[in-house]
């Protein structure tokens, strides 16, 4: 189909926000290199780094990827992210209510970026279920009021870090 060839070789710009520690360069480098980092140091400003995934149809998409700093000093920046994103990526702990809330303050933002953007919320740090204090529930809730893609991930364990892209890909317009 028409939609398929357009997909194709396809850039997509996508932009990682979120509260400082939840694990969002975790989440690049599991995806990018498949590897973990323990002792992953905060981002200062933003780092670029691109991965190219192959869907189901055969058709690939080139994710070029913003991993922003989560430090409040950076929170100025984060309209700036939103322009020109495809894809927005708000990351939380799911050991952290406040990084919950956060999490909230980032998708507000959304009205900086393009109105057919596509927005995921992700609950990361799934492996420490015994910590949680963010049910899942909270976050289906959260994701669907706001017209959001909604995924739980560990980018110790590398569960649902895949399928987090491929389910994006699958919802690009
Ligand atoms: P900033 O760059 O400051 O915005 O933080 P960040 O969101 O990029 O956090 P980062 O990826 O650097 O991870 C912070 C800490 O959380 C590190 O000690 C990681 O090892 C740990 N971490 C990240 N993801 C996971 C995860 O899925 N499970 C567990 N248990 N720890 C994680
Ligand atoms: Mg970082």
């Amino acid at each position: 189909s028409g939609e398929k060839k357009k997909k194709i070789g396809a850039k997509v710009e996508l932009v990682l926000l979120g509260d400082s520690g939840v694990g969002k360069s975790c989440i690049v480098l599991r995806f990018v290199r498949g590897q973990f980092d323990p002792t992953s140091k905060v981002t200062v400003g933003a780092s670029f780094l691109s991965q190219t995934i192959a869907l189901q149809d055969s058709t690939t998409v080139k994710f070029e990827i913003w991993d922003t700093a989560g430090q409040e000093r950076y929170a100025a920046l984060a309209p700036l992210y939103y322009r020109g994103a495809a894809v927005a990526v708000v990351v939380y702990d799911i050991t952290s209510p406040d990084s919950f809330n956060k999490a909230q303050y980032w998708v507000k933002l959304q009205k900086h970026g393009s109105p057919d953007i596509v927005m995921a919320l992700v609950g990361n740090k799934a492996d420490l279920h015994e910590k949680r204090e963010v049910p899942a529930q909270d976050g289906i809730e959260y994701a669907e009021k706001n017209g959001m893609f909604f995924i739980e991930t560990s980018a110790k364990t590398a569960d649902n870090i895949n399928q987090l892209f491929e389910e994006i890909a699958k919802r690009l317009p």
